[in-house]
């Protein structure tokens, strides 16, 4: 089968072209991603207007686009997904009306993939990986840790109170005047720095449950950084050391919590498995290799651009949810909010899944 995926949730307008086969393997046949990330990067962050706007302008091309990119007319197409959620909601309606449009128009079915979904499948299409895994889903809008039981199937286990992990990025890029997106400047000086000159809080620490806290180590770096202003550059990237070390302490310390919970109640996950930009940092990597290796299992890490936003993704679980004959009517609505434990699967789904490995 073959599934169109739109994605604009967020600040990328992107379409992809995915195939699965028989036997559940998925195939890239396109994936076009556009960045608005010079749009707003004068703002520091996403302005959702700008988004929305953005979006509307440049959809219809990027379709056409990973159309002509996979060869492929409408016709050939098996359903059209496009993310219905969660996500800056101007954003959201340009995606699911345009899916819509296609779906009716080229009488396809439609399928309303929740975001957060597609970066938890996503490695099934790079790794085939089965059921059941543990995800650490990490990204500027999102810090989660889930039990991935099935298609539909979607135990949340951990997130956090305050910010993203990657939104505390930002802020600290923002803070320090590093450009945006914030992470992979902060990575890039934090190479440069000394983590041990600040001592900075490991907000949850040892606590029982997997949720994450972010936002009084950010306070905690806006103190450091005003009591030693002004900030030479070896300061800022002594900061930014500081900071992610931080960082991937927290990671370390509520991921054994989750991974704890995660075997008290299924067994062994197959994996740990990493989604959402926040993965491309190399530090945080390492230490989920680390953690994999130590619970013995493996880390499944899909390449940075399928960790990022993107429509390839969102066709996927397309393809996924096809499989199991999961559509949606025409006039599913489009969500701001939607946590991924109210993903159901229909019940006849459900049990589908469990035989579908
Ligand atoms: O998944 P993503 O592309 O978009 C969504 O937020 O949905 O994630 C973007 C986030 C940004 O907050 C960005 O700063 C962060 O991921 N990020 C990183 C790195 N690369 C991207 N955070 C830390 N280190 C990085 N190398
Ligand atoms: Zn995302």
């Amino acid at each position: 089968m073959i599934v169109l995926g739109i994605e604009t949730t967020c600040d990328e307008t992107a379409a992809a072209l995915v195939e699965r086969s028989e036997d559940g393997r998925g195939k890239i046949l396109s994936n076009v991603v556009l960045s608005q990330v010079n749009e707003h990067a004068a703002f520091g962050g996403v302005v959702p207007e700008i988004a929305a706007r953005a979006h509307v302008e440049a959809l219809d091309l990027i379709i056409a686009r990973a159309m002509k990119d996979a060869r492929l007319s409408f016709d050939a197409l098996d359903a059209v997904a496009a993310a219905a959620g969660p996500g800056l909601i101007g954003g959201v309606i340009v995606g699911l009306t345009t899916a819509k449009a296609i779906a009716l128009v080229k009488d396809k079915p439609l399928i309303a993939v929740n975001h957060l979904e597609a970066h938890a499948l996503t490695a099934r299409l790079t790794d085939a990986t089965p059921f059941p895994y543990c995800l650490f889903l990490a990204s500027g809008g999102h810090t989660q840790v889930l039990a991935v039981r099935g298609v539909g199937d979607y135990v949340r286990l951990g997130t956090t109170h305050d910010d993203a992990i990657g939104e505390a990025f930002d802020k600290t890029a923002k803070l320090l005047g590093l450009g945006y997106p914030g992470g992979p400047q902060v990575e890039r000086e934090a190479a440069m720095g000394d983590a041990t000159r600040f001592v900075l809080p490991r907000p949850m620490h040892g606590r029982k449950d997997a949720d994450f806290s972010l936002s009084g180590l950010k306070t905690a770096l806006r103190l450091e950084a005003e009591r030693i202003a002004p900030l030479s550059d070896q300061d800022v990237a002594d900061l930014c050391a500081a900071f992610q070390q931080a960082v991937v302490d927290v990671v370390l310390d509520r991921l054994r919590a989750g991974l704890r919970m995660f075997r008290e109640r299924w067994g062994a996950p197959t994996a740990l498995v990493a989604a959402g930009g926040v993965a491309a940092n190399q530090a945080i990597r390492k230490t989920l290799h680390r953690l994999a290796f130590e619970i013995g299992t493996v880390l499944i890490a899909p390449p940075p651009e399928l960790c990022t936003d993107n429509g390839a993704i969102i066709a996927w679980a397309g393809c996924e949810r096809l499989a199991l004959g999961m559509t949606d009517p025409l006039e599913v609505a489009p969500r701001a909010r939607w946590p991924l434990d109210e993903v159901a699967a229909a019940e006849g789904a459900r049990q589908r899944t469990a035989a579908y490995k």
